[in-house]
């Protein structure tokens, strides 16, 4: 993978950071993932939006500007078509002290491109199992943080029930989204989603998906899916950046409707196909 430290490019092994780096000390630090397709960043806007968004809610003084333009610039010196950027920003190097360093410290900032390798390939043709587990996570999900100990938790467990995701529940049973994915459900034709709030992550493919169902003309509601409601669900999918649109047919072991990919399910995935070609 090819780097960007701060202006700086470099490959990714070579990149050296300093252990009284906020990020590494605190998790102080927000991050990104943008998909690349045929050479280019697919809804950079909304993804730049986001960062901007994130980097105020942390007021973190980093420039959006520079952030766009190394973007830009690592992406076409990688040479990469099919790919993936992560984007890193820290609260930047100061002696540790909890509250926010007085005067703040310069951000640091990492971008990386990668080759894009699917990951979930293997449970496209016939749908992902996943398993519900208690949402661990701060109350602040809405902001893209690297503080991501309870997702991983999440994945871990998951992933040793030979699962592709964690759906996260809270104590009364409402699914809020997966460790690194947005849910919707389907019942009766009409695509469930929850409402935004503090207690998910606003995707960027969760808003494409709303975009893709007014084009599909499909009914779309912002209603939480509760896990006792599963049972009379239709159909059931998990949307992100490198993930796109992941059918489940099977959560902690039950089917999902007939345990097959729903009709619902392929229309977006065809209307998704479309929009990047
Ligand atoms: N994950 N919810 C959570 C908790 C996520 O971590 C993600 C993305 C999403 C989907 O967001 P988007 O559609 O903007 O990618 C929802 C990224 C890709 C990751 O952590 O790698």
């Amino acid at each position: 993978p090819l780097a960007c430290w701060n202006g700086e490019r470099l490959p990714l092994s070579e990149v050296r950071v300093s252990v009284l780096d906020r990020g590494f000390l605190f998790g102080d630090a927000i991050y990104e993932v943008i998909r690349v397709y045929s050479g280019k960043p697919f809804l950079f806007q909304d993804h730049l939006n986001r960062i901007q968004r994130n980097l105020e809610k942390m007021s973190l003084p980093a420039d959006l500007g520079s952030i766009q333009r190394w973007i830009e610039e690592t992406i076409s010196a990688s040479g990469f078509v099919e790919a993936s950027v992560y984007i890193h920003v820290t609260r930047g190097v100061a002696p540790r002290t909890h509250r926010f360093p007085d005067p703040p410290p310069t951000p640091n900032v990492l971008i990386y491109v990668a080759a894009f390798h699917d990951s979930y390939s293997q449970f496209r043709h016939s749908g992902a199992s996943v398993v519900v587990v208690p949402d661990q996570r701060w109350k602040r999900c809405d902001i893209k943080s690297v503080n991501l100990l309870a997702n991983c938790f999440a994945s871990e467990m998951a992933h040793q029930q030979g699962c592709a995701e964690a759906l996260l529940s809270d104590d009364s049973g409402k699914l809020s989204e997966g460790s690194r994915s947005s849910l919707f459900g389907v019942k009766d034709s009409v695509v469930l989603t929850a409402p935004l709030g503090e207690n998910i992550l606003p995707g960027i493919t969760r808003r494409l998906i709303q975009q893709l169902c007014e084009e599909c003309q499909l009914e779309m509601r912002e209603e939480t899916i509760h896990q006792s409601q599963l049972d009379e669900i239709d159909e059931l999918f998990l949307t992100a950046t490198t993930m796109e649109i992941l059918p489940v047919t099977r959560v902690d072991d039950q089917p999902i409707g007939d345990g097959q990919i729903g009709p619902v399910s392929r229309q977006l995935v065809d209307a998704y196909q479309k929009h990047i070609e």
